[in-house]
């Protein structure tokens, strides 16, 4: 009889709640999840904050991001800074503001001075990306850095001259710089100086000549009004060391012969200067950034995480080399 009673009270509770169940208000239907929007090139516009023209690297990385945009179906649009920094603030104010552009790509002139636009473009939600030039700190405010490894071109550019004077007596040598506060300037200087000293290299006049061949050579005319005891120059860049070579030349000294002379950029200007015998060594810096970055943009807007420096990969040729006529016939810039 107990069990009966049991079995019964079991169906009465099982029944109550299913009736229970059955009657609770259905949950509404939650609306689906928007399909999360799968960004492809051609739904990209990235506003690009190029530096400036400076010369003949420049020219080629300017030329690589119009290309690559043009090749893959990206709306760039590029703003050229004049190498003014308050210039190139303003360009990525106006691209912040500006409701097409998707991600921002900047070369900046200075490792400084970013803090209220970096803060301004994650409020609205706009990816940073660095392209050849680092900034100091504010790694949490950019997506990614893609360029060269500053500090180990002046390395490589210390080593060499270290090479190149090896049999000399005294090593006095004169540094043009790039424009003061740039990653480039300060990192080059920083590295040449790492290696260079260790062979008893003296770095005896140091000066910032603008990555340019005019301020190059005024710069070294200057000097050589002063003295003439130098035994090797470091041009910053492919232009500076141009500049310098025009002075020398001009003040009776033989490039790359009484003087050695090292640059950096390794463009097609360089490779005809070690051809026509007047510079010893430069030092490669890739302006073909263009494919990595856009990669990084489109990778960013589809929310991947990505590796905060991206590093190019680079070379080192010499005037020496018995390859460089064919070399320099399968450079791209
Ligand atoms: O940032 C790279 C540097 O900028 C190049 O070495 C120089 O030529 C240019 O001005």
């Amino acid at each position: 009889m107990k069990v009966t009673r049991i079995v019964i009270s079991l169906v009465f509770v099982l029944a109550f709640i299913i009736a229970a169940v059955g009657c609770a208000p259905a949950k509404p239907a939650q609306p689906a999840e928007p399909a999360k929007k799968v960004w492809t090139y051609k739904d990209m516009t990235v506003g690009f904050l190029q530096t400036g023209s400076e010369g003949g690297w420049r020219a080629a990385n300017s030329a690589s991001f119009k290309e690559t945009a043009t090749q893959l179906g990206i709306n760039l649009k590029f703003y050229d800074s004049q190498n003014d920094l308050a210039k190139q603030v303003a360009g990525f104010q106006q691209f912040i503001q500006d409701p097409e552009v998707d991600v921002i790509v900047m070369s900046p002139l200075e490792v400084t001075g970013w803090d209220q636009v970096l803060k301004d473009a994650k409020a609205a939600g706009k990816p940073v990306i660095l392209s050849d030039r680092r900034i100091d700190g504010f790694e949490d405010y950019y997506v990614t850095f893609i360029g060269a490894d500053f500090v180990e071109e002046g390395r490589k550019s210390g080593t060499e001259m270290c090479n190149l004077l090896k049999d000399s007596a005294s090593k006095n040598v004169w540094e043009l710089v790039g424009n003061v506060g740039a990653a480039p300037a300060i990192d080059r200087g920083k590295g040449f100086r790492e290696t260079a000293e260790k062979c008893g290299i003296k770095v005896t006049k140091s000066q910032t000549a603008n990555w340019s061949i005019k301020e190059g050579k005024e710069v070294t005319e200057a000097w050589l009004k002063e003295t003439k005891d130098v035994q090797g120059v470091f041009g910053q860049n492919d232009e500076m060391a141009f500049g310098a070579i025009e002075a020398l030349k001009e003040a009776g000294l033989v490039p790359a012969v009484d003087v050695k002379i090292i640059s950096v950029d390794a463009t097609a200007g360089a490779f005809q200067a070690m051809l026509d015998g007047t510079l010893n060594v430069t030092v490669e810096c890739n302006p073909l950034l263009a494919p990595q970055v856009y990669e990084a943009a489109l990778a960013a807007l589809n929310g991947e995480t990505l590796p905060k420096w991206i590093p190019s990969q680079e070379s080192v040729f010499f005037m020496v080399d018995p390859k460089l006529k064919e070399i320099a016939a399968g450079r791209k810039y």
